[in-house]
This record gives C-alpha cells, structure tokens and sequence, in this order.
C-alpha cells in the first residue's frame, strides 16, 4: 500500500469532504489504499486541530500503522462492536454504486468491517467511476489450502456463467505470491465487464476455498468524487 503524500488533489478533495462528515464522538472504519491513506492524514489532521474523540478500526495493517504514527489510537472491530461509518477507497465505482475493491489486496478486511458499519462512503478520483464493472481485474482471495483446485473451480463457474474463457491470474509480490493480512492469497480475475455482477458474487462465494471477492454489491450508501480543481460530485 502506497503512503499518503497528500499529493494528488483528487483524492484530497475526495478525503476532505468525507473527513468533514466524521462528527465527534463516532466510530470509524478506516480503508485501505492511497486514497484512504490520504483521508486518513486529513482525518488525523482533523482530530488534532478540534480535538475530537473518535474510535477507529482499521481494515489493514498498512493502514492500522499509518494511522498510529499519526497519533491515531487504533483498536479491532469486535472491540469497538459497531461502527457509524466506514470511508474506503474503491477500485470501480458505477452508477448503482456497487463496487470493485481489493486492488489492495484488502477487500477481505473491508467487507467485514463495511458490513458492520451503518454508512459506508467511498473516496476516489473521476477515474475510477465507471459504466460497468470488470475492466478493473477482480480481486479473488482464496485459501493458500487446495488454491489451485479453486483456480479450477473459479474457472469452470465463470464458464457456467457464460463468461467465457478467461485468465485467473496468482498476484504476486515481486516473484514471491501476494500473502494477504489474512494469510490467503490473491487471484486476480481480468473479465472486461461483468453484466451481472450479483450472479457473478453469487457463483463465486459458492466456490469451496474462495474466502471471499471484491464485489461489494448494495453496501455503498456514498460516493465522493473528488476532481483535480478541488471540487467534489456526490453519486
Ligand atoms: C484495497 C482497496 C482500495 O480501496 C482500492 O484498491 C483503491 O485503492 P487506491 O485508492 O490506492 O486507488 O480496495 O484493497
């Protein structure tokens, strides 16, 4: 996960108008990603200039740690038990706000903890809104156990799906697999589009093996689009 140099003015637009929703007092999820990064410097930047009392959960050690060297206390989910708002980033964003994620490799963690948020918001830049999902790879994580029966299994569903022959790619880190904080893999699905992405999330969490999938269908309740003046559009 790339730190945050607060450098990209998109995604700084994005983090500041989510950050100006946070109120004191809230239970936080903090995303994963270099936009999150970025919404996690405003944030702390925020609770330091106003003081705020807020307790957070991160979705990833990467973040868990950036926010600790920026004076943020970071504690788990089952301690904090509920959350009133989770802000992530996303990989595709389309109009009916369902969404791509894991290109971090931290979907895992965000869907667990989004779920367990009343309000999910998403940040991202004008590049990631799209018509249709699936030109983003979509990120699979699946047990290190039997990956390479359920890189068959993920196959054969997408043919069962009348997706057509498609490559189902191991990540890697370097030469080395791509271990997740979970300790699973990642494998990466290049499907092009996918046109029904609930039939798709459906096959694939039937899928012995498979941990679970970056589609995130109906748990976005807000996106902010930040733009490179400044501005930002909600979807
Ligand atoms: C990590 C994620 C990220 O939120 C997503 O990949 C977007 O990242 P970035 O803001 O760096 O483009 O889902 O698992």
């Amino acid at each position: 996960m790339s730190q945050s140099t607060q450098t990209d003015p998109a995604k700084l637009a994005a983090s500041r108008a989510a950050v100006a929703l946070v109120q004191d007092g809230m239970k936080l999820g903090l995303g994963t990603g270099s936009t999150a990064s970025i919404m996690v410097e405003v944030l702390a930047e925020r609770v330091r200039n106003e003081d705020l009392s807020l307790r957070m959960a991160a979705t990833s050690r990467a973040t868990a740690e950036l926010a600790e060297s920026l004076g943020l206390k970071i504690e788990s989910l089952d301690e904090l038990g509920w959350l009133d708002m989770t802000i992530d980033g996303a990989d595709e964003v389309d109009p009916d706000l369902h969404l791509i994620k894991g290109g971090g490799g931290a979907h895992l963690r965000e869907k667990v903890v989004a779920a367990a948020s009343d309000r999910m918001v998403v940040i991202a830049d004008p590049g990631k809104v799209v018509d249709q999902l699936g030109a983003f790879p979509l990120p699979v994580e699946v047990l290190q156990f039997g990956f390479e029966s359920s890189r068959k299994l993920i196959r054969r569903a997408l043919h069962k799906l009348d997706l057509g022959d498609h490559d189902v790619l191991q990540r890697l880190r370097g030469s080395e697999p791509w271990v997740t904080d979970e300790g699973n893999f990642i494998l990466d699905l290049p499907l092009g589009a996918i046109a029904e992405p609930l039939r798709l999330a459906r096959a694939l969490s039937a899928i012995p093996g498979v941990v679970e999938h970056g589609l995130f269908l109906g748990m976005c309740d807000l996106a902010i689009i930040g733009k490179s003046d400044g501005s930002v559009i909600e979807l």
